[in-house]
């Protein structure tokens, strides 16, 4: 596996799989120990208060076993900072190792995932990871393509998070979206003041009340739904984002489509605008007299223009398949037997995987505008360009 390190300058590296440690009890170490999650964090600044708590508000946004809504798995997802922190909490530059024990490891569960360890889930990774590691890919819990991968980047993106917060900028996701069931526009400050109202994360509380009504009917019936996650970047100056292969918008894609379940991502008015005119479409230039600043009267382009940022808000949306694991029989294949077999239900199981996405979505979108901003900053510093042109 080659793809586990995210950045440029502000890189985080996970590692760890959602059952691991399920194998080295029988070792004398601690319970912490057996396993679990592991995030180093390299380009930190000296001086940035970072805490546990910090981090762990982050992670209790994304843990299971929070609502009906999602997995009754009870990972704490407590994390300890084990590295390049020093007294006062503050970082000393050097990377930051954050850890995340696997403590829900029962043997029960992974007897299950023994006896259907050669089935292909529908929806699942496991026939990739099988052509791909053989009889040594995790068979447990679905190993690195499991949603609980997603914790060690949501560990990386807060302490992206207490860097960004000193540049006042702000990242905020939420559900807009939710199997089919759509909430009115979401201005940024609605979004800030219903900001987790209720289990769905759904800023438009009448809308959040039918769609959850309908995930519940949905989970009746054994089966799960997908939904749309927005989140807004506030406070992003323009300049952010290096043509052409680094363009702000390439860098949201590459970071968001490698979170599981994610199944596209529109920028702005995404695919509503091929459906418009170009007179429609283009936002309305002007220059603000307050703020002495060019500004647009429309938003289409949610924030960027030729893949750089233009000082509006950052607007994406993602689209989040329904939760694979279904409790209804499902036609399916024994790769080692090479034949034809029924899945029987699966009972654990998100009904939505969205209330536990948007956090991963905040996460991934923080450390791409912070890398970038690094490297904007580091090619200004030596482009030397006129002040009067640029506010980064
Ligand atoms: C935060 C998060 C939680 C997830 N939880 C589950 C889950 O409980 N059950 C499940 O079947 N899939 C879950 N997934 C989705 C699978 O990881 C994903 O659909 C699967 O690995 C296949 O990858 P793909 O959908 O990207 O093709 C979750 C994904 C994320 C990001």
């Amino acid at each position: 596996m080659v793809g586990n390190t995210f950045g440029r300058i502000f890189r985080i590296t996970t590692s760890g799989e959602s059952y691991g440690g399920g194998f080295r009890k029988h070792l004398k170490i601690p319970k912490e120990l057996f396993g679990g999650l592991l995030t180093i964090v390299d380009g930190v600044p000296p001086g940035i208060k970072l805490t546990p708590d910090m981090i762990q508000r982050e992670l209790d946004k994304r843990k299971p076993g929070q609502s009906k809504l999602d997995s009754p798995r009870k990972e704490t997802d407590r994390v300890y900072i084990f590295s390049g922190v020093m007294e006062h909490d503050l970082t000393t530059g050097a990377p930051v190792g954050l850890v995340i024990p696997n403590v829900d490891i029962q043997d029960i569960h992974i007897k299950q995932y023994e006896e259907y360890k050669d089935i292909i889930r529908p929806g699942h990774a496991e026939y990739g990871f099988f052509k791909k590691y053989g009889q040594y890919a995790d068979w447990t819990g679905a190993g690195r393509a499991s949603g609980r991968e997603t914790a060690s980047r949501v560990a990386g993106g807060a302490v992206a998070k207490a860097i960004l917060n000193k540049m006042g900028i702000d990242v905020i996701g939420y559900v807009i979206e939710s199997h089919g069931i759509r909430a009115g526009f979401v201005s940024y400050e609605m979004a800030r003041k219903n900001y987790r109202k209720n289990e769905l994360n759904c800023p438009d509380l009448k809308k959040a009340d039918e769609m959850i009504k309908d995930i519940l009917a949905v989970k009746e019936e054994g089966d799960t739904a997908g939904g749309v996650i927005e989140v807004i970047v506030k406070g992003v100056p323009a300049g952010l984002g290096e043509p052409v292969f680094d363009k702000i918008s390439a860098r949201l894609g590459y970071a968001i489509m490698g979170i599981g379940a994610v199944k596209g991502m529109e920028i702005g008015s995404g695919f509503e605008m091929a459906r418009m005119k170009g007179s429609e479409s283009n936002d309305p230039a002007y220059i603000d007299k307050k703020s002495g600043r060019v500004r647009f009267r429309t938003n289409h382009a949610g924030g960027i223009l030729g893949g750089i940022s233009t000082g509006e808000e950052i607007r994406i949306r993602v689209a989040v398949k329904p939760t694979p694991t279904i409790s209804v029989p499902q036609e399916t294949v024994d790769m080692l037997k090479e034949k034809n077999v029924t899945l029987k239900p699966i009972t654990r199981r998100d009904p939505s995987i969205c209330p536990r996405i948007y956090p991963v979505c905040e996460a991934m979108v923080r450390c791409v505008i912070l890398d970038l901003i690094y490297m904007a900053k580091g090619y200004e510093a030596v482009a030397g360009i006129d002040k009067k042109w640029t506010n980064l």
